[in-house]
C-alpha cells in the first residue's frame, strides 16, 4: 500500500491507518526524539506517569524510554499497529499497549501526570478548511477529547502537543476554560519551525489566552481575504519524504 491516501479525510480513518500499519514498520511525524528531547527533559520527571496518545509506530516512546522515562502507556486505535509496536524491542516489551480510541479514554481520573500527542490531533483535523474558525463537528470532537485528556491528567499534570500547526490557529483550540489548564508554546527545529504546546493543569489561562477563548468561538472568521497567508508547508523528514510533504500540504491547522 502506497502511505498516501486516496483523499485527506483518510488519515481520521482507522481503516487507513489499519491498512497502512499492515505494511509499514516505522514513521516518525513531525520530528523525531532527538531533536525535541531537551524540551520533554523540562517538563517530564523520569518517575511521570505517561500517556501517549495516538502511538502509531513511532519510535518516540522507546526513545524516551531510553532516556530514563518508563512508566509509559501507548494508545492507538489502530489494533494492526498495536500488535505490532508490543514487541518491537526490549523497551516496547516494558511498555504498555492499548487498542484505544482517544475519544474514549479508559483510565480512571488523575491517572497520569503527562499526557503528549505527536501529530495526532493533525490527522483528526486533516479535513478541516478554515483554520480560523473550526467545523461545529471539529470542535465536539476537540472537547471531547481534550476534556477526556485534562480528566485523566493528576491536578498539576501536563499535557504536551507535538505538532505542525502554529499558535495562531492551534492555540485557539486548546485555549478553554473548560479545560482548566494554561498554556505554553515553544518552537524547535532548524529552517521549519514545529511547537510544542505544554498545557498544564491547574493552571489560569492567561488573560490573552482568555480572550481566545471567549472570541473563537463567536466570532465567524469567513472574510478569507483578511487573513495572513497560511503557510503551506514544505518540510521534509528523514526518509518520510513522499507522505509527510504531502501530509503537510494538506493540514493547515
Ligand atoms: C499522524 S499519526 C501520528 C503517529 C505518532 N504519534 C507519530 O508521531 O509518529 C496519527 C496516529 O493517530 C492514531 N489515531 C488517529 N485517530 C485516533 C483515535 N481517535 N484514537 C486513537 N488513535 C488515533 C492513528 O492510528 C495514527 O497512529
Amino acid at each position: 500500500m502506497s502511505c498516501l491516501p486516496d483523499k485527506n479525510t483518510d488519515y481520521s480513518s482507522v481503516d487507513y491507518w489499519n491498512e497502512r500499519y499492515g505494511s509499514e514498520e516505522s514513521f516518525e511525524w513531525c520530528k523525531s526524539y532527538s531533536v525535541f528531547k531537551d524540551l520533554i527533559r523540562k517538563e517530564v520527571q523520569p518517575s511521570d506517569r505517561i500517556l501517549m496518545l495516538g502511538c502509531g509506530n513511532s519510535s518516540l516512546s522507546e526513545d524516551m524510554y531510553r532516556d530514563g522515562f518508563h512508566n509509559i502507556t501507548n494508545v492507538d486505535y489502530s489494533t494492526v499497529v498495536v500488535e505490532n509496536m508490543k514487541n518491537r524491542s526490549e523497551e516496547a516489551r516494558s511498555m504498555q499497549w492499548l487498542v484505544m480510541d482517544i475519544k474514549d479514554l479508559k483510565f480512571e481520573s488523575g491517572s497520569f501526570d503527562i499526557v503528549i500527542e505527536k501529530a495526532t490531533l493533525d490527522a483528526l483535523l486533516v479535513g478541516e478548511r478554515d483554520p480560523w474558525s473550526l467545523s461545529s463537528d471539529s470542535r465536539t470532537l476537540m472537547d471531547d477529547i481534550l476534556i477526556q485528556v485534562s480528566q485523566v491528567l493528576s491536578s498539576r499534570g501536563r499535557f504536551i502537543s507535538i505538532t505542525f500547526a502554529q499558535p495562531h490557529f492551534r492555540k485557539r483550540i486548546y485555549a478553554r476554560e473548560l479545560y482548566g489548564w494554561s498554556i505554553r508554546t515553544e518552537t524547535f527545529g532548524d529552517g521549519f519551525h514545529f511547537f510544542f504546546y505544554v498545557m498544564t493543569k491547574g493552571e489560569r489561562l492567561s488573560d490573552h489566552d482568555a480572550q481566545l477563548d471567549k472570541s473563537a468561538w463567536t466570532n465567524n472568521h469567513n472574510n478569507l481575504e483578511s487573513q495572513p497567508a497560511v503557510t503551506r508547508l514544505q518540510q521534509r523528514e528523514d526518509n518520510n519524504d513522499d507522505c509527510s510533504s504531502s501530509y503537510l500540504n494538506s493540514i493547515e491547522m
